[in-house]
């Protein structure tokens, strides 16, 4: 993908937000970044000041132990009141949530809706014995349990750990261990491209596989419309009310219990939200990172609150007033941000929708719009680029005016910008290209819509304060706008940031900051955070990001770890050794190939291959499948044993090799090139 953005350097040009947009949106202060720049850290303050604290912070920031920074120290607050409680005053009729079954099914939950579901439920998790700090996985799909269910644990001083319903009963097992979690929230099953998935079944073999011992097992329904809850406002008419019967008493085990008999003894109730210190934990979110073990970034609550509703107010320019749909999914950290807690926060309605873009037909994303109206849309590239590949004719008979269109998660192309300009932003809306990670709990390096031009490649400024710069492989800092390609760090903490790996603050440190740190120094200055990404400081001060440069690939905008997808692939019956490496996908982005060596005795065969596929699926989840798996003779190594990957991934990509003189036999990437036949 880098590359392939490389190549197209020179037909990029800029766009102009329209006067109409500039007129209306919610950041159109020119001094702003030259204002955080001279107040930093304390120009934060006016994103701490969007929510509502129980007691006011003394400092902004403590940065005495690097590391291990602290934002709005002394202050209190409670993420569930802000998102809900506050607003129910000014807007408690107003949809908070408009949800959309795969099935047609559809429900509308107001603020107020909310407020009785957000209580309900933390009062459930409360009798089941959740207390503060208990961290509760939670495996939900895109239904309306799932933020819910992440804002009750909220609002007793829980810390949920959502668990992308993708993956495989082995990843969530290996959630629940590394997070010691006994309580887990999920659902029977949902829609996927017409069918009902079981996702129960999954769920029961995750706890008979996690070490940890799981006590209690929460059970939402999904059955005819929506999730059966009590009190819950009927679903539309054209639900098919039989789709599934409600699960079978039978089918629960003796720590199961049935979400809905939980929340029909608790209708009513209502639990006072605890008061959290800003740096109490909020969320864990999984991430991969270069070794086998995902890694738990901690998020704290004041400082990722206040970050991700400012965020949204002024990158996202969603107002109270607007229809915003973040066309991610919840169990990933664009979900977290952008379609629960930054939204909710400012206290806008919220779109979500539970299945498949081309589900029952192309046009579904555009019908959605259409019906609700929606003003501000945000995908990733990989959907835009599907779109496009799908036509624009599936857009002509929907009628939807955005004025902000949002990409996030991968690189997108300038053709690919064009086409969501043009047809789906009807040429007059802006689009923001946002560059940030899981770690950075929101938007890091993107323009401010209405103060600067976009340019289709780039993802444009740091946010205000935001310390982005790029350093060479020495660790030393290439010159400013340079057009240097570089590592991708920043200098200086935000509010965002995640506050450690989840019981683990040595790997917090060796991830992210040994690289360009000084790790012996208590003076901020000397500590750098690496993001792992590859980029260029364009000479309009414009960061143009490439991809990543440590073994991380980036599938449809999933993160995936080349060691996780080895370790899986190594599972599989008669396999010996593998690598795993990204090929440049049209479609994807990026798509992990498998190099496989096989046992003495073993033949390459399309059962091994099957096998492979399967371990993978096993030990992660379907959207990490290898789009190729080539048996191979040897795999490219040094003298001293290490696989060269870079010369893998020269043969997936029709590249021309790289430098094999380090290798034991030269000879090994041309041999397996030819056996590819590549
Ligand atoms: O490589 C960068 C890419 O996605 C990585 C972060 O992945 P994840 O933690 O799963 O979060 C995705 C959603 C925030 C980054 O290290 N990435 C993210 N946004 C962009 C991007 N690459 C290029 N341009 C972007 N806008």
């Amino acid at each position: 993908m880098a590359r392939d953005i490389e190549a197209r350097l020179d037909d990029r040009e800029y766009v102009r937000p329209p006067v109409e947009f500039v007129g209306q949106a919610n950041c159109t202060d020119r001094s702003v970044h030259d204002r955080f720049e001279e107040e930093w850290p304390d120009a934060y303050e006016t994103y701490a000041d969007l929510l509502d604290w129980d007691r006011r912070w003394e400092t902004v920031l403590d940065d005495s132990d690097p590391p291990f920074y602290e934002w709005f120290v002394g202050g209190r607050l409670n993420a569930s009141r802000n998102c809900v409680d506050r607003h129910l005053d000014d807007r408690g009729d107003q949809a908070a949530l408009v949800w959309e079954g795969e099935d047609g099914s559809r429900r509308t939950v107001t603020y107020r809706d909310l407020y009785r579901r957000v209580n309900a439920t933390a009062a459930a998790l409360r009798d089941l014995g959740v207390d503060r700090d208990d961290v509760v996985t939670v495996h939900l799909p895109m239904v309306p349990a799932l933020p819910v269910t992440m804002l009750a644990c909220a609002r007793i001083g829980a810390v949920h750990s959502v668990v992308f319903a993708g993956f495989s009963a082995s990843a969530l097992a290996d959630r629940l261990d590394d997070a010691d979690s006994d309580v887990l929230v999920t659902v029977d099953g949902y829609y996927r491209r017409g069918e009902f998935l079981d996702h129960k079944a999954k769920v029961d073999a995750a706890v008979a596989e996690a070490g940890t011992d799981v006590r209690d097992v929460v059970v939402f329904e999904r059955h005819g419309s929506a999730v059966h809850e009590p009190g819950a406002a009927p679903a539309d008419a054209n639900a098919d009310a039989d789709a599934k019967e409600r699960v079978d008493p039978d089918d629960l085990t003796e720590r199961d219990v049935l979400a809905a008999d939980l929340l029909a003894e608790r209708e009513r109730r209502e639990v006072d939200p605890v008061s959290r210190d800003a740096e109490d934990p909020l969320f864990l979110m999984y991430t991969s990172g270069t070794t086998g073990q995902p890694k738990g970034c901690q998020h704290r609550t004041g400082g990722y609150l206040a970050y991700a509703a400012a965020t949204t107010k002024y990158v996202l320019d969603v107002t109270p007033a607007d229809t915003y749909w973040c066309a991610a999914d919840i169990g990933w950290i664009t979900g977290h941000s952008y379609i629960v807690y930054g939204p909710l926060a400012l206290g806008t309605t919220s779109v979500m929708y539970e299945g498949a873009p081309d589900h029952p037909h192309r046009g579904r994303v555009w019908e959605i719009a259409e019906r609700h109206d929606v003003d501000v849309f945000h995908t990733s590239p990989t959907a835009v680029r599907q779109f496009m590949k799908w036509g624009e004719q599936h857009l002509a008979e929907y009628d939807f005016d955005v004025r902000h269109l949002t990409t996030v998660g991968e690189p997108i192309q300038p053709e690919a910008w064009r086409w969501y300009h043009e047809h789906v932003g009807g040429g007059d809306a802006v689009v923001v290209d946002t560059w940030w990670q899981t770690e950075t709990g929101g938007h890091l390096i993107t323009n401010l819509p209405a103060l600067d031009d976009m340019k289709p490649g780039s993802a444009g400024r740091p946010c205000p304060g935001i310390g982005a710069a790029v350093y060479d492989d020495d660790g030393d800092p290439v010159p400013e706008r340079s057009d240097r390609a570089g590592n991708l760090v920043i200098e200086r903490p935000w509010p965002g940031m995640l506050q450690t790996v989840y019981g683990d603050d040595e790997r917090f440190v060796e991830e992210y900051w040994r690289r360009f740190s000084d790790l012996d120094s208590d003076d901020p200055a000397d500590w750098v955070y690496e993001t792992g990404d590859g980029a260029v400081h364009e000479s309009d001060g414009y960061f143009r990001v490439l991809g990543r440069l440590d073994d991380v690939m980036n599938v449809a905008g999933h993160r995936l770890g080349t060691m996780e997808l080895e370790s899986a692939v190594c599972e599989a019956d008669g396999v010996a050794e593998a690598a795993v490496v990204a090929r440049q996908d049209d479609q994807k982005g990026e798509a992990p190939d498998a190099y496989v060596t096989l046992r003495d005795g073993v033949d390459p065969s399309e059962s091994v291959r099957k096998g492979v596929v399967a371990a993978v699926e096993s030990a992660i989840g379907p959207f990490a499948r290898p789009a190729n798996v080539y048996f191979v003779d040897e795999l490219p190594k040094t003298r001293s044993g290490k696989i060269m990957r870079r010369l893998l991934a020269d043969v997936s990509n029709g590249a021309e090799l790289g430098n094999t003189t380090t290798l034991h036999d030269p000879s090994v990437p041309e041999r397996i090139r030819e056996q590819v036949g590549d």
